[in-house]
Formats: structure tokens, sequence, C-alpha cells
């Protein structure tokens, strides 16, 4: 009956912290809610229509374990500026070849990028 009750103050103790960490994060945290994932959504497009190319042997290496990097330190990428994002201006092949070169993005996969550099590019 013992080891219940301790069991049992050890889970309530559990719970209670982690309510207090959920009820915190959103005042805290300082980062607006955001919708698009770069891990998830930004990059499911680089798999689909782009990693055919960029794998490393010419610019712009978009395999999940190097696009982000790539994408910011080769400036391809303006945080909360997409209209200027070098990346941007190739997916509508604006001043810059079209990519994929055998045929445009949807618009819908071309406004889910624009969405994540507008919400700050952050890797989320
Ligand atoms: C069929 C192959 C192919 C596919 C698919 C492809 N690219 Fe490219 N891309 C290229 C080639 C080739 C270049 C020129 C590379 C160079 O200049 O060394 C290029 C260049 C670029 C550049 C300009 C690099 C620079 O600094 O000049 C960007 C940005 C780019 N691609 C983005 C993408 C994105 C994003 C996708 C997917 C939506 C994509 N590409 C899909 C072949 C491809």
């Amino acid at each position: 009956m013992k080891k219940i009750s301790y069991f049992l103050t050890v889970l309530g103790m559990v719970l209670f912290l982690q309510s207090c960490y959920y009820d915190e994060l959103p005042a805290d945290s300082g980062v607006l809610p955001t919708n698009v994932s770069f891990s998830q959504d930004v990059q499911r497009i680089f798999n689909v229509s782009c990693i055919g190319c960029h794998s490393g042997a010419i610019k712009l290496d978009l395999r999940s374990a190097n696009s982000y990097q790539s994408l910011i330190n080769g400036n391809y990428v303006l945080p909360n500026d997409a209209t200027n994002s070098k990346l941007i201006k190739s997916l509508k092949g604006d001043g810059m070849a079209i990519m994929p070169p055998t045929g445009g993005l949807s618009n819908s996969d071309i406004n889910t990028v624009i969405q994540w550099i507008n919400e700050g590019a952050i890797k989320n």
C-alpha cells in the first residue's frame, strides 16, 4: 500500500510539473506560432523535387542533413523577406533559371516555402 501511494505522489508531481511547462511556453518563448515546419513541409518539397540534382555534386546541397545550412550560409534565404530571397526567385524563374528546370513547382508548394521564409526561416 505504501508503495502505491508513493507511486501516485511521484506521478502527481510529474503531471503537475508538465502542466506548468506547457502553461509557460507561449508566454516565455517569444516565438510566434508558426504553421510551416522546415523539417516537415519545406524539406518534403526538396526531397520530392530538388535532391535528384542538389545532392552535393552541384551548388546548393538540399539533402536534409545539409539543406538549412546551405540555404542560410549561401544567402539563398533572407529571413522574413521571401520576395528578395534567391530561393524564391529560383522557384519563380524571376531573374534566375527556374527550378526545378524540368518544370516549376505548384503554387501551393511555392507558397509553403514563401510562408516559411516570412515566418522567420527558422529551423523548426
Ligand atoms: C534536373 C536537375 C535539377 C533539379 C531537379 C533542381 N535543380 Fe536547381 N540547379 C540545377 C543546376 C544544374 C543548377 C546550376 C548549378 C551551378 O550553377 O553550379 C541549379 C541551380 C540552382 C540554384 C542557383 C544556384 C546558384 O547559386 O546559382 C538554386 C537556388 C536552385 N538550383 C534551387 C533548386 C530548388 C529549390 C530545386 C527544387 C525545387 C531545384 N533547384 C531543382 C539543377 C536542378
